[in-house]
């Protein structure tokens, strides 16, 4: 296969065959990144140098258009630049302003010499060519803040299908058979959480899509915000109709402002078109959305927390239940889902769910694509997204490269602070909620930091205590005071001055917060550190053998101080038994 049929062929893939290209559209486009990695690797400032180079040569937007669009998917090579035309699509990372001549010669030209050949990515390598974007399919093609490219690209079409002719439990039923399942971290089965809201005793719905995305290494929900804000806002809308909610927020952590202006952009435009009324639906639908930005606390990505948090009170979670789809915002039903499983339903009502089930591997637990953000120290940094199924290696070393330097991988840290670590004998798992599971880690929502050689699993795990000390919201004993008697222990292990014991100590104590915190972060804080225990030991018992001898006397002890509430639960009376992470 020649080059350009290779591009044309990843074009089509990533569906930009004729994206943006309405009738009277100029031959050649450039599309320049204008989401947060490239913006901060220069994208804003080589977009003006294009604009300057085009308009001294002459050129104007009728004869080669230049775009700002979201993410073009390998953030860590940014600022990227696309360019459809003549020569198909062609793509180049890093190039400075001061090139921004030659990239327009390259662009215009098209000839077999480009001059900005050690710029230019190779849009057949795997890392492109094995993705299956759904979620991200108009990500890197449409303008992000112009509603009226996202409806030339097919935007709002399924939401003004659904409310013109598919009744609520029409919608819900094609979302029962994609085998849809959130993406948030639980994974809990989409279609059966819109039902249980649906299904509530009569009386006002609410409906909110989760962006907090507080997991370190993680940034796919800030992708589809940044890059396609009106996908999320069709997909939250359609969630809506079909629980029949007339009101509804989109939540984004504060640490997310390009995020925030898009979104808030993005409301603002459906807004001046009279709202969810007849110019996007084809009829009068008095739905309202509203944007509430987080201070950034992770625990605020809890739907309980987040809940609180919109109603203006501190961000702590409650036990469950009731759950959220029986008594949420205000009291009222409330269907909370994470931005990518709401972005996956304009797609899944368009092509069928049957068409969305088969894109996994054919398990009803398993449909579908991910979105995963790649990041660590691997090669090919930034978004991809795959089948569920697809074999961990494929998206580390095939995709991504592998490490840095043509090092061996390590490990893979998936699911973040809730998460494991993968050892590299594993890689050839395949990425599906119960494979990673039983090996000690999750899914999660899609955060995969890939290590090196000269990773320290105790380090790692320290890290991660660390950011669940911090982050805890101090609402229950074991999670508050257990995360920091963890965190000491493994500082004791890091510095060489654990005893043989600590580790059976670091397992009871993990063990016991696991068992007995009241929310999903403190039930799996000890993940991290219980994973790399299991697979990789022999550090943390070469780190023991460094140590003096000690006896138990001279052990510190690690149980919670005893003038500390005796409830393992809410010091603040809530008695409910800690609940695994269930749903909804
Ligand atoms: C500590 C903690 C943080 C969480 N953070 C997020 C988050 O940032 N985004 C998210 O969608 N879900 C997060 N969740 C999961 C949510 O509670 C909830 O399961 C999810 O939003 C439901 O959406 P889904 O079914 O579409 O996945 C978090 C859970 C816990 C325990
Ligand atoms: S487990 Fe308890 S202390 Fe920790 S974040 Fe959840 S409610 Fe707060
Ligand atoms: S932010 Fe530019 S490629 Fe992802």
């Amino acid at each position: 296969m020649t080059a350009t049929a290779a591009a044309m062929e990843l074009g089509a893939a990533l569906g930009s065959e004729g994206a943006g290209a309405t009738s009277g559209e100029p031959s050649q486009r450039l599309r320049c990144c204008d989401a947060s990695a490239c913006r901060n690797a220069g994208g804003i400032a080589l977009r003006q140098a294009l604009l300057a180079a085009r308009a001294a040569a002459g050129l104007g937007e009728d004869t080669l258009a230049i775009r700002a669009v979201g993410c073009l998917r390998l953030c860590g090579r940014g600022p990227l630049v696309a360019a459809d035309g003549p020569g198909g699509h062609r793509l180049w990372g890093g190039v400075s302003p001061p090139l921004a001549d030659q990239l327009l010669a390259a662009v215009l030209e098209a000839g077999e010499v480009d001059p900005l050949a050690p710029f230019r990515l190779d849009l057949n390598h795997p890392f492109f060519r094995l993705q299956k974007p759904v979620v991200l399919e108009r990500c890197g093609l449409v303008d992000p803040e112009s509603l009226d490219d996202a409806l030339a690209q097919g935007a709002y079409t399924q939401l003004r299908r659904c409310v013109r002719q598919l009744p609520p439990e029409a919608v819900r039923q094609e979302v029962r058979r994609s085998g849809l399942r959130g993406r948030g971290g639980a994974g809990y089965p989409t279609g059966l959480k819109w039902d249980t809201v649906a299904l509530q005793p009569p009386g006002p719905r609410q409906v909110v899509a989760n962006g907090d995305e507080g997991d370190p290494g993680a940034f796919m929900d800030r992708t589809v915000l940044e890059s396609d804000p009106h996908r999320l806002l069709e997909g939250l809308a359609i969630a809506a109709w079909a629980v029949e909610a007339l009101h509804g927020y989109v939540y984004v952590r504060a640490e997310y402002p390009l995020a925030i202006a898009r979104l808030r952009c993005a409301l603002e435009q459906v807004e001046a078109r009279g709202g969810f009324g007849p110019a996007l639906c084809g009829t009068a639908w008095p739905l309202r959305l509203e944007l509430r930005v987080g201070a950034g606390a992770y625990v605020c990505g809890e739907e309980t927390a987040l809940l609180q948090s919109i109603e203006g009170r501190r961000g702590t979670p409650r036990p469950r239940p009731p759950y959220p789809a029986q008594r949420g915002l205000g009291g009222a039903p409330t269907l909370i889902n994470n931005v990518e499983t709401l972005a996956a339903i304009p797609a899944i009502l368009r092509e069928g769910g049957d068409w969305y089930a088969g894109l996994g591997t054919g398990s009803p637990t398993c449909a579908g694509t991910k979105v995963f953000s790649l990041s660590g120290a691997v090669l090919h940094t930034g978004v991809v997204e795959v089948p569920l199924g697809t074999p961990l290696r494929t998206v580390v070393e095939t995709m991504g490269g592998g490490v840095v330097g043509g090092l061996p991988v390590k490990a893979v840290q998936t699911g973040g602070p809730s998460g494991g670590c993968i050892p590299a004998r594993h890689l050839d798992t395949p990425l599906s909620y119960e494979a990673m599971a039983a090996l000690g880690s999750i899914l999660g929502s899609g955060g995969m930091v890939v290590l090196g050689p000269e990773t320290s699993m105790p380090a790692l795990a320290r890290f991660f205590m660390g950011f669940c000390v911090q982050e805890s919201c101090g609402k229950c004993l074991p999670c508050r005071a257990g995360t920091v008697q963890l965190a000491a222990l493994l500082d004791r292990v890091v510095e060489g001055r654990a005893a043989a014991a600590d580790l059976e100590r670091l397992e009871e104590l993990a063990a016991m917060v696991k068992a007995t915190s009241l929310c999903g972060l403190g039930q799996s804080a000890p993940n991290p550190l219980l994973s790399t225990l299991r697979h990789f030991r022999s550090e943390y018992e070469a780190a023991c053998a460094q140590a003096p001898q000690r006896t138990q006397a001279q052990t510190p002890p690690t149980s919670p101080p005893h003038h500390q509430s005796e409830s393992p639960l809410d010091e603040t009376g809530g008695q409910e038994p800690p609940a695994a992470r269930r749903e909804p």
